[in-house]
């Protein structure tokens, strides 16, 4: 058993080999957070690690002591002035909240987060889970805390659930975890860029304030990457302390280390909360995305190597989780959208002799795809293009003994397309307000289960149809303007994440309707390289940057967290046509 409840003191250690993590029941009822690093030795009287335990009058609570108390999932509006873990707004407008410990359950394996995408296991015997629940008494909501510790990593992983509730409680802040650390004596490393230049290292100190990642722009973007790494100033690659947060998400987030001015630090890490607002009683249950936290005494590189052997194999699935990945040709650069059959079938022929093993036909063969501005949304062949359309073409090139591939931006809708005039209240866009383009496109309106059932029957009638063994994946623009249109207005809160619901929705129905394909993530480059999507597409194009030079910082950057082998890597030509150097 690699979790303990020790009745005497209610506090819970996890631990393995390698790592422990303590929390305990406080005076209070509330959880509090008592250790989390090396292992320790489990024994009765756990709760003495922390230097202060908290005095309680239940009559009379002292509002100072919150402030200062280590939390497990702190509230805000008792006294405690640091960013909260959540907040439930309630039917009177209070946001107080006071959830206490009800029970736990502690079970092998670990459970799946449904319609989350999450790490698991194959066999019970590798991980352990505890489930704690809490209870808040005067609006009858129950909150559940997850943890789950593997057997042989130094990872443990975590969420909250807030229940489903008849009461109209409205959750406009639920993170994935909060983690009170005793000091503050860290550097903050983080993966930050922007187009062609995704997941450079960047590192500041922690100092008194709030040193925050986010992304409001629908995906995990390239400006900040959905992962965090503290470490200690005098860690190397090889030594010192790290502990590394990984967000299993692909929408809106927020990560940030909040550093009191009493020398301890307060990692918040989840859904961001802003233009969030989830009703328990119209949404249902809010299950928080989950956070991989990963502790090494061994510098950067045994952090990575955790994340790397967690994600590559216990997060990513399908055939080509454990197969090496197949050499792959993608014409687009070589043609942009000027093609026609004749043209794909010379370059796969000189491909098949230089050793490649797939041929991927990117942006350009459905619709009227002539260029950018027109077309998407229309996942049929262009038959002047394809006269024997996808099934013709990809019958040519798999006599060929290579393997055919095919490019989708399934989100996206060009205004100039079949799909758009036949629906234009299936994009997000807010009523009488002027609608942004992006790459003149609008974004779907993917948090509505009709538009997903419909990119799904385009899609499955083209996977279905030939013979194709590769999806690109694409995402090429922001989101903004977010309303779903026709949905009530107190549900338009819940809009961003159901959007990235509705995205983990089709592409799970296309994983079990076609396992055989292997899914390449990719949105503009790496907009959407994150811990999610590789749950569904075990590998991503990591930058639109191809220039060997360039690449390798991106490479670099990329594997602080992630997988070599999630990591498209390219050889093109020169000078690239990107940088054009
Ligand atoms: C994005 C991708 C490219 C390519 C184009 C096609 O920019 O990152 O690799 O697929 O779209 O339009």
């Amino acid at each position: 058993m690699t979790v303990t409840y020790h009745q005497a003191d209610a506090t819970f250690h996890l631990h393995n080999a390698q790592i422990s993590y303590v929390l305990g029941v406080m005076p209070n009822g509330q959880l509090g957070q008592i250790y989390f690093g090396p292992r320790i030795h489990d024994r009765e009287g756990l709760a003495d690690l922390i230097e202060s335990p908290m005095s309680y009058d239940p009559a009379e609570p002292d509002a100072g002591q919150m402030d200062q108390a280590r939390q497990e999932y702190p509230s805000f509006g008792t006294g405690d002035m640091r960013t909260p873990a959540f907040t439930v707004v309630q039917p009177s407008g209070s946001h107080v909240t006071n959830f206490t410990y009800q029970g736990h359950v502690i079970t092998p394996g670990k459970p799946r987060l449904a319609g989350l995408p999450a790490t698991y296991v194959e066999d019970d015997s590798e991980a352990t889970t505890l489930a704690i629940t809490l209870h808040d008494a005067v609006i009858d909501a129950t909150l559940m805390l997850q943890y789950t510790i593997y057997e042989n990593r130094p990872v443990i992983t975590r969420s909250a659930r807030f229940a489903a509730s008849a009461t109209p409680l409205t959750v406009t802040r639920a993170a994935s975890l909060a983690l009170d650390l005793p000091d503050q004596d860290y550097e903050l490393t983080t993966l930050t860029g922007a187009w062609a230049r995704e997941r450079a290292v960047t590192t500041r100190a922690i100092v008194p304030g709030i040193a925050a990642i986010q992304s409001l722009r629908g995906h995990s973007s390239a400006q900040f990457n959905p992962a965090m790494i503290l470490r200690r100033p005098h860690t190397t690659e090889d030594s010192g302390a790290a502990i590394g947060f990984a967000l299993v998400y692909s929408g809106n987030f927020q990560g940030l280390v909040d550093a009191d001015t009493m020398g301890h630090a307060r990692v918040v890490m989840g859904i961001h909360p802003d233009h969030f607002a989830w009703r328990l009683d119209l949404d249902g249950a809010l299950q928080t995305p989950e956070v991989v936290m990963v502790y090494s005494d061994r510098g950067l590189n045994a952090m990575s190597q955790a994340f790397h052997d967690l994600f590559a194999h216990r997060l990513a699935r399908g055939p080509y989780r454990d197969a090496p990945r197949p050499i792959l040709l993608n014409n687009w650069e070589a043609t942009y959208f000027d093609f026609d059959e004749a043209k794909l079938l010379g370059i796969a022929e000189t491909a098949k002799k230089v050793g490649v093993e797939l041929f991927v036909l990117d942006d350009g063969w459905f619709g009227e795809r002539h260029d950018d501005t027109l077309g998407l949304g229309d996942w049929q062949a262009n038959r002047t293009k394809l006269p024997g359309g996808i099934k013709g073409l990809a019958d040519k090139i798999t006599a060929m003994d290579l393997k055919f591939g095919l490019w989708f931006e399934p989100e996206m809708v060009n205004p100039n397309s079949d799909l758009f005039r036949a629906h234009p209240d299936w994009v997000l866009r807010t009523p009488d307000r002027v609608a942004s383009v992006g790459r003149h496109q609008y974004v779907l309106d993917f948090s509505k289960p009709e538009v997903v059932d419909a990119l799904y029957a385009q899609m499955s009638a083209i996977l279905g149809g030939a013979k194709v063994s590769y999806v690109k994946w694409d995402m090429n623009r922001s989101l903004t303007e977010v309303f779903s249109q026709g949905t009530a207005p107190e549900r338009q809160g819940s809009v961003y994440h159901r959007f990235i619901l509705g995205v983990y929705a089709l592409y799970e129905r296309l994983i079990q309707a076609f396992p055989h394909v292997l899914f390449e993530s990719c949105a503009g480059g790496g907009s959407r390289f994150d811990a999610g999507m590789l749950y569904y597409a075990p590998q991503g194009w990591a930058s639109d940057d191809t220039d060997a030079v360039a690449r390798q910082k991106i490479q670099y950057g990329t594997s602080m967290i992630y997988p070599l082998s999630s990591i498209g890597s390219h050889v093109s030509a020169v000078p690239n046509h990107q940088l054009g150097a």
